[in-house]
């Protein structure tokens, strides 16, 4: 397929030719079925300006207008990825996909918005901001950022403020593994915990003891265990489970909502399970690889196939993937993220002989769309308004930019998405467009494509062609207080009077 990115400012074998983007802003999307998270119906859509202007059957239009027919399609919101790494500098070098690669490949993909970690410099909250301000000049989708929190003390509490009240932030994410680098103590995430919640900002966790991986890590060199199935042998589930337990019980003494994220295993699920049958507010993210691949591939002898497959946590043995698509058309978990973080076979190499050195993290952001509706919608797992939500309508809520995004809705931004549900695929790292030299779905046909992706307003992609202009992505600010704060101030009131209870004191004072 033939990519044309416009290439000012850009360097790189990946440009080609220069694409001239759509010069209409003026599009009519005709007879298609559009979808939206709580609705389906047949109608027209018209869009002008970047914005979604009229939803409606029988849409009457002027000539200057690209009329694209999308009768027997799906007429979607475009997706958004709750997780991806976009250049970050990670285990001694950095992702291979940028702003401008990694977004091209969710565009090809279906995918019109992503929310990216901003990874502190030195700790420093604001000077990390700063350096993904910087790295996401290029962008050519819109997107957010979520901003990790690696050390504690008076500047990183007043840093989160200044980003929660002045730069659009409404989460953040405290990594419980990674011990040496990123990681962080129970002492640092209540405080953490704490913060976010006096600012209406999103707590997120990334949920594997650090300690016992450590542990594990030391227990498979010791056994002379050193390729990457040892990865997957020293951070078992079980530890992806006490950690997704301790954040969740550490929420629930603050009283603050806690967002899991990349769900990997059955024994990290049902502690959310629990929790929300609890009332708790939890949310649960399980990310596609940990949907639809299993451990057996790291079991590879070639280690240029078995490398490719290390993340954290790992992709777990056959049945958790499973697992976690029934909790997904259950409501138990509630969007389906990928974590897109790719290094290609050169950075993977970095690993040959200790799999601790491997580059953890694969490819998903083009490929997400594609492998959810296949795999779930295609197999009658879930329904067409479900994928919606779970790709798209949730994130937006969760995040609070709903309904500018994850809606058709006449006001909602113009990133949507016509999808065939009889056209097939093959996934390739021949013909994918992200920047690296493998992909973990290598080879996966499929059936339901997206056919075109409108990405604020503009057509950018069409026949198998990108037309993407680097700086054409817009920073979208994310306010604090979503759906997820509400109620929380009176249960809090509730708490405190039931201490006060005079009942309560009574019963534990002694009788004469
Ligand atoms: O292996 C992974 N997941 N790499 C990205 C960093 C993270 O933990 O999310
Ligand atoms: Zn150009
Ligand atoms: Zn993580
Ligand atoms: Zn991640």
């Amino acid at each position: 397929s033939a990519t044309q990115f416009c290439s000012a400012g850009i360097s790189g074998n990946d440009v080609a030719s220069c694409g001239v983007p759509s010069p209409s802003t003026r599009i009519l999307i005709k007879g298609g079925t559009v979808v939206n998270a709580h609705h389906q119906q047949v109608a027209d859509v018209y869009v002008e300006d970047g914005v979604i202007v009229a939803v409606q059957p029988n849409i009457k239009v002027g000539d200057e207008v690209t009329v694209l027919d999308a009768t027997g399609k799906f007429v979607m919101p475009g997706g958004i990825d709750p997780h991806t790494h976009l250049a970050m500098e990670f285990m001694g070098t950095e992702t291979i996909d940028d702003f401008f690669t990694g977004q091209a490949a969710a565009l090809a993909g279906g995918t019109t918005m992503h929310i990216d970690f901003v990874i502190p410099v030195n700790g420093d909250l604001v000077a990390g901001f700063e350096a993904y301000q910087h790295k996401s000049k290029k962008s050519c989708m819109d997107y957010g950022f979520h901003v990790a929190i690696t050390k504690w003390d008076e500047g990183v509490s007043r840093d989160m403020e200044k980003l929660v009240k002045e730069k659009g932030i409404n989460s953040f994410k405290f990594f419980m593994a990674y011990k040496g680098s990123l990681m962080v103590t129970d002492d640092l995430l209540l405080e953490g915990l704490k913060r976010c919640k006096s600012l209406g900002a999103l707590a997120m966790v990334h949920a594997e003891n650090g300690d016992a991986v450590f542990e594990g890590q030391n227990r498979m060199i010791e056994l002379g265990i050193t390729g990457p199935e040892g990865h997957a042998l020293s951070r078992p589930p079980v530890l992806e489970g006490e950690a997704t337990s301790r954040a969740i019980r550490l929420a629930r003494f603050v009283n603050t909502p806690l967002y899991v994220v990349h769900v990997m295993s059955v024994d990290a699920m049902d502690e959310i399970a629990k929790a929300r049958k609890s009332g708790q507010k939890v949310i649960g993210e399980p990310v596609v690889s940990g949907l639809i691949l299993d451990d057996h591939w790291l079991w590879d002898p070639d280690f240029s196939i078995a490398s490719k497959y290390v993340m954290s946590p790992p992709i777990r043995s056959v049945g958790h993937g499973k697992a976690l698509q029934e909790a997904l058309s259950t409501g138990i978990l509630q969007l389906v993220g990928t974590d897109h973080c790719t290094f290609n076979s050169t950075q993977k190499a970095l690993g040959l002989d200790d799999f601790r050195k491997i580059p953890n993290g694969v490819n998903g952001l083009e490929e997400r769309m594609h492998l959810i509706w296949d795999t779930m919608v295609g197999t009658g797992q879930i329904s067409a308004t479900d994928f919606v939500r779970i790709t798209s309508t949730e994130c937006a809520r969760i995040f609070n930019i709903y309904p500018r995004k994850g809606a058709i809705l006449a006001g909602s931004d113009a990133d949507i998405i016509i999808l065939n549900p009889n056209s097939t695929y093959e996934i390739s790292s021949k013909s994918h467009h992200s920047r690296s030299d493998t992909n973990v779905y290598e080879g996966r046909r499929g059936k339901g494509k997206v056919e075109v992706t409108i990405a604020g307003g503009r057509i950018v992609w069409e026949n198998d062609e990108l037309k993407v202009v680097p700086g054409s992505g817009k920073y979208i600010e994310m306010p604090p207080f979503s759906y997820l704060f509400n109620g929380i101030e009176k249960s809090d009131a509730n708490y405190l009077s039931s201490l006060r209870a005079p009942v309560k004191r009574l019963r534990y004072q002694p009788t004469s």
